[in-house]
């Protein structure tokens, strides 16, 4: 996609924000323009890591999440928070790159199921029938295997036209993965675990055999074929250079990790330990992970934080200097909250007419009504917190309180919700600044 393709299709979700739009974008297409320079040169070019800086509630998780969606490439969203220094208990933050590789290897186990798709249905098909023809006895005759073909046939065509999809059939469940790591298991103990599952398997403790659905069976059955079909080293081979080549890392809440200098007393030591553990895996370090060493030189990692508490330079310098671009999102004005509310493809709005079109209320709004949605919105923003566009939802949750509640009863009808409407349910709320603060 170009830079362009990319902001059209965050546009359609995300309101505004056009500068960190623009700036991811671009680094994404770098990527996509290094891999088609000559090696050498592009071993020398690295990627330029991005931090984000925008109060909270303006989107910049939401970009993140949008572009998850889109992405094809390996992509994972982590809060920095969670992590922990080296050494204390908890998730260290080498397991981003584990958990990356094994989003890699998902998508290209995707990628080849969908090439393979004939070949994996095909094996389905056949293991379908098979359990429920009666097995064709050896040394059978001619005649016997000529029938069998042919009701093997006619079964094939049953089934294609899910004729055959109420009857039940026994298959082998996957065998129990022993997996007890939660991904913060070094993958030399992984490993270790995964031989004593599968020496464990070898005794006999195979998969159970269970009844279900041949719907059900033909999802348990693909899987199946997907490991006898797919050869695993390969998948690990492309999987390992998708991850090296492609890999994105989304840190959000990197500020949380901040330790801000006002602060009289102690350094956070816990909080430093994360960063300086961040510094080798974001100047490019090996790790390994399952799918073996993965180096993580070309990686992009994109920061993001709201530093309402501390500022960008209370990040250890080492950290601030390995993210060199960095992009401020705005704060939400009336205007952006209007389009907010109304624009993207599945606003607020449309939300709650959808849930309320469930009981059979269909909601309108009146244009002055979003309006003033939006005013009243910007307004406790500015009296009381900014806590940007989630304001919109505690706003939309007052009122349509009591329309929710009782939606029931009003099956068949279409409320209008207008301007009088939302004045009545907020003016006064507004006015008086401790109500905002306790109620919106
Ligand atoms: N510019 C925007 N366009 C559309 N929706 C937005 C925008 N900004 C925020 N929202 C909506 O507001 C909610 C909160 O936004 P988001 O999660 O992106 O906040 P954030 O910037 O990550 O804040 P925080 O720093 O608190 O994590 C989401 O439901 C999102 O849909
Ligand atoms: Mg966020």
């Amino acid at each position: 996609m170009t830079p362009r393709e990319i902001v059209d299709y965050l546009d359609r979700y995300v309101i505004g924000q056009n500068d960190a739009k623009k700036t991811i974008a671009v680094a994404l297409r770098n990527r996509w323009r290094r891999m088609r320079l000559d090696e050498e040169m592009q071993r020398e070019v690295t990627p330029k890591n991005i931090l984000m800086i925008g109060s909270t509630g303006v989107g910049k998780t939401e970009i993140s999440r949008r572009l998850a969606r889109m992405m094809k490439l390996p992509f994972i969203k982590v809060e920095a928070s969670k992590f922990t220094e080296v050494g204390f208990v908890g998730r260290d933050v080498e397991s981003i790159v584990r958990d990356l590789a094994m989003t890699a290897m998902q998508l290209v186990r995707e990628e080849e199921n969908e090439r393979n798709k004939e070949k994996i249905e095909a094996y389905v098909e056949n293991k379908i029938i098979e359990k429920l023809l009666p097995p064709l006895p050896d040394g059978a005759s001619e005649q016997k295997k000529a029938d069998y073909e042919a009701s093997f046939a006619r079964m094939q065509k049953k089934l294609e036209a899910g004729e055959l999809d109420h009857l039940k059939i026994e298959v082998e469940m996957p065998p129990p993965s022993l997996d007890l790591s939660g991904g913060n298991v070094p993958p030399e103990m992984a490993n270790v675990q995964e031989s004593i599952a599968k020496v464990l398997g070898g005794l006999g403790k195979k998969g159970k055999k269970k009844e279900v659905s041949i719907k059900e069976a033909r999802k348990i059955l693909a899987a199946e074929a997907s490991n006898e079909l797919l050869d695993e080293e390969k998948l690990k081979e492309k999987a390992l250079e998708k991850v090296e080549q492609g890999g994105i890392v989304f840190l959000d809440e990197i500020d949380k990790i901040a330790v801000p200098s006002n602060v009289t007393g102690r350094q956070d030591p816990s909080k430093e330990g994360v960063q300086r553990d961040l510094l080798p895996i974001v100047e490019g370090s090996t790790v390994s992970t399952k799918i073996g060493p993965v180096n993580t030189d070309h990686i992009l990692f994109i920061a993001a934080g709201a530093f309402h508490l501390s500022k960008p330079s209370d990040l250890i310098p080492e950290l601030q200097g390995r993210f060199p671009l960095r992009v401020e999102l705005s704060s939400l004005d009336e205007e952006a909250l209007y389009r907010i509310l109304t624009e993207p493809a599945n606003s607020l709005i449309k939300q709650y007419q959808a849930l309320l079109a469930v009981e059979g209320v269909t909601l309108e709004f009146a244009d002055e009504a979003l309006r003033a949605i939006a005013r009243y919105s910007a307004l406790a923003n500015e009296k009381t917190e900014d806590i940007g566009a989630r304001r919109l939802h505690t706003v939309m949750e007052r009122i349509l309180e009591e329309i929710s509640y009782d939606a029931d009863l009003h099956s068949g009808e279409t409320i209008l919700i207008d301007e009088a409407l939302i004045d009545s349910k907020l003016e006064k709320l507004v006015e008086k600044e401790d109500l905002t603060r306790y109620i919106l």
